[in-house]
C-alpha cells in the first residue's frame, strides 16, 4: 500500500512504434485503472537494448513514449512515469535476483526462445535475464497488480515464482502480484496473419494499425485486414481474421462479442471493417491531438521526466535497502 491505495505497475519497451496491440492490452487499461491505484508506469529502456538499438534513435523514442503515456490520458501529478534507465535501483534489485532465478526457467520463456531465433547473431546473455530485470521492476515498488497483455503472463508467472522464493527465505520482503488481463484486447493479432501478434518489430507495416497512423491509413489498413472468403460476422475460433477485428472492434467500443455479431448480422465483412476503422479512428483521435500537443512543451516535459525519476527511486530505494539487509550485506555508514 502506498498513501492508502494499492500498488500498479507495468511498463512498455521504446522499441519501435506503439500499435493498436499495445494499446488494447495495456495503455488503454492502465488509464481505466490509473485512479483506483497508486500507479508507477516505466518507459523500460533498459530492456531495449537486449536487441541492438541506434542510440539517437532509442533516445527519441524513449521520450515520444513518455508522452504517448501523458496522451494517452495518465496524469503524470498522479501516476509516476518515468524512464527505467533513471532509477538505479531496478538493474540492482535485478542482480540480486539474477541469483535467486534458475537458468532452466529463463530458458523455458517463449519470449527469449522467440527473440534469440529472430536475432540469432546477438543471443546476448541480457536477453536470457530479461525476465529477472522485468521481476526487479514490478517488486521494487511492491506491485499488487500488473496490467499487461496475454503475452507477458509467462514472465509474471516468473515473476511470482521469484519473490515468493525469496519470501520463503528471507520473510515477507515482496508483494505478490497478480497479473490483469482486459476483458477484451488482451491478445489483438496481425492483420496480415491473423495467427501471429500484432507487434511493433513486425517488418509489414499494414500488418499493425500504429497508434500514430492517420485515420486514412487506419482505414485502408482495416479494410486490407485478412479474413476468410465467407461473409458472416461470427467470433469463431474458426475465422481468425474476423474473430480478431471483433475483437478490437470490442476493445475499442466496449461491447461484447455477441453484440457486434447482431448488430452486423447480414451485412458483410466490407461493411464491418468499415465500422472497425471508425471505431479505431475515434478512439485514437483525441490520443494522437494530445500528443502533438504535449510534443512543442518542452519543459513541461522535462519537469515530468526529473521530478518522476526522483519519486520512483525514492519508492524503490526502500525496497532495494531491505533486500540489500536481507541477503547480507554490510550496512552503510552514516
Ligand atoms: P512490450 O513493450 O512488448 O508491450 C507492452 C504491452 O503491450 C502488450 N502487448 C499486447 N497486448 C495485446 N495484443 C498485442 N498484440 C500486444 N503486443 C503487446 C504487452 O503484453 C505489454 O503489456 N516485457 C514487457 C515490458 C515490461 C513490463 C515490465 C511490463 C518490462 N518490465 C514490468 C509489465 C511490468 C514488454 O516487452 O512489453
Amino acid at each position: 500500500m502506498i498513501n492508502g491505495k494499492k500498488v500498479l505497475f507495468s511498463g512498455m519497451q521504446a522499441t519501435g512504434n506503439l500499435t493498436l496491440g499495445n494499446y488494447a492490452g495495456a495503455l488503454k487499461n492502465w488509464v481505466a485503472l490509473s485512479d483506483e491505484y497508486e500507479c508507477y508506469y516505466g518507459v523500460v529502456d533498459m530492456h531495449s537494448i537486449t536487441i541492438r538499438q541506434d542510440p539517437a534513435t532509442l533516445r527519441q523514442r524513449a521520450r515520444n513514449l513518455m508522452i504517448l503515456y501523458i496522451a494517452a490520458g495518465l496524469d503524470p501529478e498522479k501516476a509516476c512515469i518515468y524512464y527505467q534507465s533513471h532509477v538505479s535501483a531496478h538493474a540492482e534489485l535485478a542482480w540480486i535476483l539474477n541469483c535467486y532465478t534458475y537458468m532452466g526457467e529463463l530458458s523455458r520463456m517463449t519470449q527469449f526462445k522467440d527473440k534469440s531465433a529472430k536475432h540469432a547473431d546477438n543471443i546476448n546473455a541480457g536477453l536470457f535475464t530479461y525476465p529477472v530485470l522485468m521481476a526487479a521492476d514490478i517488486l521494487l515498488y511492491q506491485a499488487d497488480v500488473v496490467p499487461v497483455g496475454a503475452d507477458q503472463m509467462q514472465h509474471l508467472e516468473l515473476t511470482r515464482d521469484v519473490a515468493q522464493r525469496f519470501n520463503n527465505i528471507y520473510g515477507d520482503v515482496f508483494t505478490i502480484p497478480e497479473a490483469y488481463i482486459g476483458k477484451s484486447g488482451a491478445r489483438i493479432m496481425s492483420l496480415q496473419d491473423p495467427t501471429k501478434k500484432m507487434s511493433k518489430s513486425d517488418e509489414n507495416p499494414n500488418a499493425s494499425i500504429y497508434l500514430l497512423d492517420d485515420p486514412d491509413t487506419i482505414m485502408r489498413k482495416c479494410k486490407r485486414a485478412v479474413t476468410d472468403s465467407d461473409s458472416q460476422v461470427l467470433y469463431s475460433e474458426d475465422k481468425p481474421g474476423i474473430h480478431n477485428l471483433i475483437d478490437i472492434y470490442c476493445a475499442m467500443t466496449g461491447k461484447q462479442p455477441a453484440e457486434v455479431e447482431r448488430e452486423f448480422d447480414g451485412r458483410g465483412y466490407g461493411e464491418f471493417k468499415m465500422a472497425v476503422g471508425e471505431a479505431v479512428v475515434a478512439q485514437l483521435k483525441p490520443l494522437q491531438e494530445r500528443y502533438a500537443q504535449l510534443q512543442k512543451d518542452k519543459a513541461y516535459i522535462d519537469g515530468v521526466i526529473k521530478n518522476n525519476a526522483e519519486r520512483a527511486s525514492r519508492t524503490a530505494m526502500k525496497t532495494l535497502r531491505k533486500v540489500q539487509r536481507k541477503v547480507g550485506f554490510p550496512d552503510r555508514i552514516r
